[in-house]
């Protein structure tokens, strides 16, 4: 284990991914973790991260001091290395330039961390603070022109510190710089697999679940379908699985869930036929929020309704991931919460009586991936795009009815087709079809014609808290527009979204 203390930097959840990218296992702490909890996790490293307060500020969040007798291998990033530093009596003050950007940099040790590292590679800055003056204790490593001290390490005890960042990409060599820490400095071995991990939570979830029924809510995503499939293998047909069409689909997507099923579970499927009671209670709403907590009320309702029908069903699983672990805050040994940018409509209360089994926890979306592959499940499903929980009632702007939603299903269906045909599905993250609620004329044959109006959204992102939209090829845009105008009845206009995320949102509602 490598922990991660979170100072608050914008990538120190990406620190924690880069490290397990070494096949090395990491985690997020908070920043004043005590170094007595920190002995029982027994970690074999440790990385404070970057962070966006000063070591001298009145609020600046400091580490518990006792860490530095620990004896485990510390490397401070950015603010880490100041607090590393200033902890061990060197001068950190704000520096005369900020240095924010790449920055060429040169190395003037290439042991330990260093080692393979070219003397000149470019770096990615981005502080006003740094080190100053070194005690006596410690060695530069490495400079740039405006910054003394980029790189340095302690004589004799195994501590280092970096003032670039070389978790993000833009750092050259910054991935050889973690695995020399995890590897070299702190002697992991690399030997944490997605395959190893299977073969734990099967063990755990065998000796929790017993002979008690595990019911789990599928939704045609790769989250609950990986879950479903880890159940499975843990438990066989002790799983009980329920899928509610809440007739905010796309087009075929209830049938290719059930069919999929089918083809990789030999258990108990419920498909809950709620699109009646859904779209009436849709009827007449247009505010998004209204929709949302319609449809979030319902699913709850009918969920629940369904899970007390099965028998002997003590468990609940969910796919939860290790980012909605963090940004809830629900870990008591991980930072504090942030501010969630969506609202899980497809997240079940706890009152529903079951005890939750969430064995996504610990991973991010790649490795949820990665586990996926590694359960067999197909590619397609795999890497398919994310898809809201309240569905196409978000991407239907306005009121939502039957009409529209057929209209919506038919255009979604070119959008998607046609990034298949030119092979840009998985590098576009997200797209689809929106049907706006505003009517404009056109013309066909000698006729005036007066309809709605679908907009293109595609975007490219790594983790949805942030994207821009993807410059498709024109020929892509020009072929989806034709489709949709020649063969969808009832739009007559076809726009592509040029936003980014901020300020835009990925969905329209
Ligand atoms: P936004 O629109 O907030 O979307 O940029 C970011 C990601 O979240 C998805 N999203 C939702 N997912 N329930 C969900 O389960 C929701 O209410 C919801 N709203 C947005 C969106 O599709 C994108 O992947």
């Amino acid at each position: 284990l490598i922990l991660v203390l979170d100072f608050g930097s914008q990538t120190s959840q990406l620190i924690t991914r880069r490290v397990r990218e070494q096949n090395v296992f990491s985690q997020l702490a908070r920043p004043n973790l005590s170094a007595e909890r920190i002995k029982e996790l027994n970690p074999k490293g440790i990385i404070l991260s970057g962070g966006p307060a000063s070591v001298y500020g009145e609020d600046a969040p400091q580490a518990d001091p006792e860490i530095f007798n620990l004896g485990i291998p510390i490397l401070g990033i950015c603010y880490g290395m100041q607090l590393v530093c200033d902890s061990q009596g060197c001068e950190v003050k704000s520096g005369e330039s900020r240095e924010f950007g790449r920055t060429p940099c040169t190395v003037s040790d290439h042991t330990n961390l260093f080692s393979g590292v070219p003397t000149n590679f470019v770096a990615w800055m981005s502080h006003g603070d740094q080190v100053q003056n070194l005690s006596e204790h410690f060695t530069s490593l490495a400079s740039t022109e405006t910054c003394q001290f980029a790189a340095v390490k302690h004589h004799s005890k195994p501590f280092f510190g970096l003032q670039f960042h070389p978790e993000v990409t833009h750092t050259e060599f910054g991935g050889m710089l973690l695995s020399n820490f995890v590897q070299k400095v702190c002697g992991c071995e690399g030997t944490w697999r997605i395959s190893n991990l299977i073969e734990q939570e099967i063990e755990s979830i065998r000796e929790r679940v017993g002979d008690k029924r595990v019911i789990c809510g599928l939704s045609g995503g790769v989250d609950s379908s990986v879950v479903a499939a880890l159940l499975y293998r843990a438990i066989g047909s002790q799983l009980s699985c329920i899928f509610v069409d809440n007739g905010l689909l796309r087009k075929g997507e209830a049938d290719e869930v059930s069919h999929r099923f089918g083809e990789h579970f030999q258990t108990d499927l419920h498909v809950v036929d709620a699109q009646e009671m859904f779209l009436s209670e849709l009827a007449g709403v247009s505010d998004p929020q209204e929709k949302r907590k319609i449809i979030g009320r319902l699913f709850i309702e009918v969920f629940q309704k369904e899970a007390k029908s099965i028998e002997n069903a003590q468990f609940l699983a969910q796919g939860t991931l290790y980012p909605d672990v963090i940004e809830s805050g629900a870990n008591p040994d991980g930072p504090a919460a942030t501010i969630k940018s969506h609202h899980n409509v497809g997240g079940l209360p706890e009152q529903l009586g079951f005890e939750l089994i969430e064995p996504l926890r610990e991973l991010f979306k790649d490795e949820v991936r990665e586990m996926g592959h590694e359960l067999g499940l197909p590619d397609d499903l795999i890497y398919r795009h994310p898809f809201p929980g309240p569905g196409l009632a978000v991407r239907c702007l306005g009121e939502v009815t039957e009409e529209r939603l057929k209209v919506l299903r038919e255009a979604d269906l070119i959008v998607i087709d046609e990034l298949h045909k030119a092979n840009l599905y998985r590098k576009t993250k997200q797209a689809f079809a929106v049907l706006l609620p505003i009517r404009s004329v056109g013309v066909m044959g000698d006729g005036r014609t007066y309809e709605d109006v679908a907009a293109i959204r595609a975007v490219e992102t790594d983790d949805f808290m942030t994207a821009n939209w993807s410059p498709l090829p024109h020929e892509v845009l020009e072929r989806m527009s034709t489709r949709i105008t020649n063969n969808v009845r009832g739009i007559n206009r076809v726009v592509y979204d040029i936003s980014s995320k901020p300020p835009s949102t990925i969905e329209w509602e």
